[in-house]
């Protein structure tokens, strides 16, 4: 009797440098069960819109047991689901239902710190002074009368001092927010336990890591002070590599080329480093984000960044937006902000877009009452409220909270919020969803494994003409119309939703294939 052979297991979606990665803000994506915090179940309801738009993969933020002091980048254990996300049950249904419609998932690691909650803190808490499991955290005696001063002047990135005193009058470090203790990464606990929990999610599925503050694991031995031309104490430091180069053995252990991204920021030929092959592999080039709306800027950013990446061995990771910056739509103007993401989807390297981006969400000013983010909480609103990027999404325009939840959302969504709701834009074809569909869509055959040289050709001030393969990508940064005087060239996409043959507007992008003769000279020929 012969039996039938069980189905081979579906192809891996395949996640790499040159994917595109949708960054799903769990909380504010959708909720299932009406406590009004987006949770597992309803990201799973809901991945068949993330397929539609067409992206390679999401990455989820941090859904493990945690106090959410600050929205679960605080956590208490790595390998475990906070109950008001759902457990391991709803997270393996997640996976199974976006490799099923060919999405990958990648989670975040967040290495540098812990929750106070996590269960080595609280055994610092309840052993003695003199107990080992201190080692494992930066702790140190005070300065000046009793040591009622902390050990050094570092500052916490949300504000105010990184150092917070104990009952028993030691301090710990913390570069974030007191309830984030800092991990010493030269404990071998701390490796030893991080790279199981690598192993442990990637075993259970997931294509790739996010790292959090992945350039602040190792801290100056004696926690000298900043200064001027020295190394800095505690960001970037070289003795960070050889913990991603053990993690990529961990990692390729598993499978080979688990992907994974580094959180880092500065200058590009330091974040590059982190993308080497024999480490994480790829990198975010945050910078873009800073990068003025100039042509030459813009030219001068793609440039370095390609620049330090080949010298690397990798490909940037370019980001318009995130849970922690401001709305790219309010940053830049929203037709700025389709235009932008157009012409980083048209250049070498993987894109990480936004939930939200993708319907021209803006910034929202949320009421200061409604606060709930550490960084302005605690700098009394002098840095930037992350909450107004968080806003819950909107659905549709004519249910409750735009159908983001059957409850109250967790942060007030602004009036008006239903103009933007995805049913409407899918059936648009001018909405930015549609937009970045097209785009989407094209990139696969376009872009996606075509060369990683830019040639910038046909100049004229204030516009880029990017030549990459077979197509270029023209953005229009001046104020004036751009007329695309040359022969032969197909508009293929635009950022305004309209395929105009003749004008590229300002604050516009545009794609057009090119005939083999502009391949091989790298010019256009004027019509
Ligand atoms: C990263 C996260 C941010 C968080 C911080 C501390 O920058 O993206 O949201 O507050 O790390 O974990």
């Amino acid at each position: 009797m012969t039996s039938t052979p069980p189905d081979p297991p579906a192809a891996r979606p395949r996640v790499d440098s040159r994917s595109v990665v949708y960054e799903v803000y769990v909380r504010s994506f959708a909720d299932s069960d009406g406590d009004g915090v987006g949770d597992l179940a309803g990201v799973t309801a809901h991945l068949d819109a993330v397929a539609r738009l067409g992206v390679d993969a999401v990455w989820l933020t941090p859904f493990y047991p945690s106090p959410q002091a600050d929205h679960g980048y605080d956590v208490a254990d790595h390998r475990g689901v906070d109950p008001l996300f759902g457990d391991l049950a709803a997270f393996d249904a997640l996976v199974e239902r976006a490799h099923g419609l060919g999405l990958g998932v990648l989670v975040d690691v967040v290495p540098n710190h812990v929750s106070v909650a996590h269960p080595w803190f609280r055994q610092v808490l309840a052993a003695g002074p003199d107990d080992p499991s201190r080692g494992r955290f930066h702790l140190r005696p005070g300065t000046g009368p009793d040591g009622r001063r902390p050990p050094n002047r570092w500052r916490s990135v949300f504000g105010g001092p990184a150092w917070t005193r104990l009952p028993d009058g030691a301090w710990y470090l913390h570069l974030f927010a007191p309830e984030q203790p800092d991990l010493d990464w030269t404990h071998p606990d701390v490796r030893a336990d991080l790279e199981r929990t690598l192993v442990f999610w990637a075993e259970r599925g997931v294509d790739g890591f996010r790292v959090d503050v992945a350039g602040g694991l190792m801290k100056h031995p004696l926690l000298a002070e900043v200064r001027r031309g020295e190394p800095h104490p505690h960001w970037d430091r070289t003795e960070v590599h050889d913990v991603y180069r053990s993690w990529r053995r961990v990692l390729d252990g598993v499978r080979p080329g688990v992907f994974a991204v580094a959180e880092v920021w500065g200058p590009p030929e330091r974040t590059a480093l982190y993308a080497r092959p024999d480490e994480l592999g790829h990198a975010f080039a945050f910078e873009v984000l800073q990068t003025p709306w100039s042509a030459s800027a813009l030219q001068r950013t793609v440039e370095l960044q390609l620049a330090a990446h080949r010298e690397a061995g990798s490909l940037p990771g370019w980001v318009l937006g995130s849970h922690d910056f401001e709305r790219v739509a309010s940053r830049v103007g929203r037709e700025r902000a389709l235009a932008l993401h157009l012409f980083l989807l048209a250049m070498p390297g993987s894109f990480t877009l936004y939930a939200g981006d993708e319907l021209g969400l803006p910034q929202v000013d949320v009421p200061r009452e409604a606060w709930q983010d550490p960084q302005a909480l605690r700098s009394d609103g002098e840095q930037l409220s992350r909450d107004g990027a968080r806003v819950p999404l909107p659905w549709t325009p004519d249910e409750p909270a735009c159908g983001f939840t059957t409850g109250t959302p967790w942060l007030p969504q602004p009036p008006g919020w239903e103009a933007y709701a995805r049913s409407t834009q899918e059936q648009d074809p001018t909405s930015p969803w549609s937009v970045l569909r097209h785009a989407l869509a094209l990139r696969r055959t376009l872009w996606r494994e075509s060369s990683a040289t830019v040639r910038w050709i046909d100049p004229h001030p204030g516009v880029l003409v990017a030549l990459r393969g077979e197509a270029v990508a023209v953005l229009n940064a001046s104020n004036r119309p751009h007329r695309l005087a040359l022969t032969g060239w197909e508009v293929v996409a635009s950022s305004t939703g309209v395929l105009d043959q003749d004008v590229v507007p300002p604050g516009a992008c545009v794609w057009c294939t090119v005939p083999p003769g502009v391949v091989a000279a790298g010019a256009g020929t004027v019509r």
